[in-house]
């Protein structure tokens, strides 16, 4: 028996969301999201905007509708549990708010670069990278804020490398991409950002179009060059491949650092391999303990969907909490429990369908070689202030630190 429900009376009653975390709980999704987890993993929510989507907290519910095809990521369609007010000339993050068949033609565009054997081949470039920051690091003055010395730095020096773009303006797209993310800012502000990236994107696809180098953005100037994508799409993947690239990293380094700190027989693990598999499996269960994209997946139903004892309807939007999944105890036991020895590779961190991650490899690559070398070569790192004062990012749609004052 499916239950419905009728906003006009019940919408009064509905918990907000996003909810807060509590207090001195930093790296827990919110208890109140994760309410009724095991009894009723589909419930509604109230958004900003009254909307009344669903909020879908079971593991195996969030899989089977992430790999169902009328679930949609258009955020233009009606119905669509939007963050943040939409900008009215439509959305321009290219294919992570389409649908197929649009999305998998501009996907299958760059999914070569992002292949796990071309990226295994980039391991010595990035530890080389890692490795200069840290030498930075140490030679410069204590205590140090580590996002800025070197969570930003590393993927914004890989992703620049990657795709092409000069790593000289990286203070303007380091702001501007922080704005778009900013749950909070204000939407004309966000707007602007976002449309500054798009005409700088689209100035380097100009040159690249111009004089091509031997890099990702150059791959999709020739691209448009054969007529299979216009200027604009390609200048359009790029804004979505460089905040993709950067931002989400960043945040997995610091937030990953500072949860580590909080947990020294865990860092211990780390600093006392050198075990190419032991690291690697500490990544996955850092990206299930933590998942920074903690705003949930964000659907719409094209079609009336059934599922666990509920009727989603046809326009309904669809609110996919992967930081909540990842913390269903029929999946993982003792979820709350950071440990770098459990097999966390089913995790939902990045996503699942057809819009998993395409940066995964390159995400998994940076944080190997970051995870495996710093606090090897900085054993005595330390946090160098009370958890309580540092700065969490709540208000944005990626979670992590604005920054985290180290010593050592
Ligand atoms: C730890 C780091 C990262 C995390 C946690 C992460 C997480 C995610 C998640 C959850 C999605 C699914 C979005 C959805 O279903 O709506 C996604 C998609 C995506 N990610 Fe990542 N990501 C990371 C790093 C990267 C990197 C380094 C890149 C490289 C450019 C990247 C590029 C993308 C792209 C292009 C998509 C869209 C895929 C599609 O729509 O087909 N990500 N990511």
């Amino acid at each position: 028996m499916t239950q419905t429900f009728d906003p006009a009376t019940e919408r009064a009653d509905l918990p907000f969301f996003p909810m807060a975390r509590a207090a001195g709980c930093p790296f827990d999704p919110p208890p109140e999201a994760r309410a009724g987890q095991q009894e009723d993993p589909l419930r509604r929510v109230r958004l900003w905007d009254g909307s009344t989507p669903w909020l879908v907290t079971g593991y195996a519910e969030q899989r089977t509708l992430l790999a169902d095809p009328r679930v949609s990521s258009d955020p233009d369609r009606p119905g669509y549990p939007s963050s943040v007010p939409r900008n009215p000339e439509g959305s321009s993050i290219s294919f992570i708010l389409m649908d197929d068949p649009e999305h998998a033609r501009l996907r299958r565009m760059v999914t070569a670069p992002f292949a796990i054997k071309r990226v295994r081949a980039l391991r010595p470039a990035v530890q080389k990278i890692v490795d200069g920051l840290i030498d930075d690091l140490l030679a410069g003055p204590k205590p140090a804020d580590l996002v800025e010395a070197f969570a930003l730095p590393v993927p914004s020096l890989v992703i620049c490398e990657l795709l092409g773009v000069p790593y000289t303006d990286h203070g303007f797209f380091q702001s501007k991409s922080s704005t778009i993310i900013k749950r909070d800012a204000a939407p004309e502000q966000r707007f602007a950002a976002s449309q500054a990236l798009s005409t700088y994107l689209d100035a380097l696809m100009g040159d690249k179009l111009d004089r091509p180098g031997d890099d990702l953005l150059s791959g999709l100037a020739e691209r448009v060059r054969a007529g299979e994508l216009t200027r604009g799409e390609a200048a359009q993947m790029g804004v979505l491949l460089l905040i993709a690239g950067h931002e989400t990293t960043a945040n997995m380094i610091a937030l990953g650092t500072l949860a580590l700190l909080e947990h020294p027989d865990q860092l211990a693990i780390l600093r006392d391999t050198d075990d190419r598999a032991v690291v690697a499996s500490a990544v996955e269960e850092l990206l299930r303990y933590l998942n920074i994209t903690h705003n949930g997946r964000r659907r719409v139903a094209l079609e009336d969907i059934e599922i666990a004892g509920r009727l989603i309807r046809a326009g309904e939007g669809v609110i996919l909490a992967n930081d909540v999944g990842n913390r269903d105890p029929r999946v993982f036991p003792e979820p709350d429990r950071l440990d770098l020895r459990r097999d966390a590779r089913r995790h939902v961190a990045f996503g699942f369908g057809v819009h998993q991650c395409l940066g995964q490899p390159l995400a998994r690559l940076e944080l190997e070689v970051v995870y495996g070398t710093l606090y090897r070569r900085v054993p005595t790192l330390r946090l160098a202030t009370e958890l309580e004062r540092v700065p969490f990012k709540h208000d944005g749609s990626v979670y992590g630190v604005y920054e985290l004052p180290v010593t050592w």
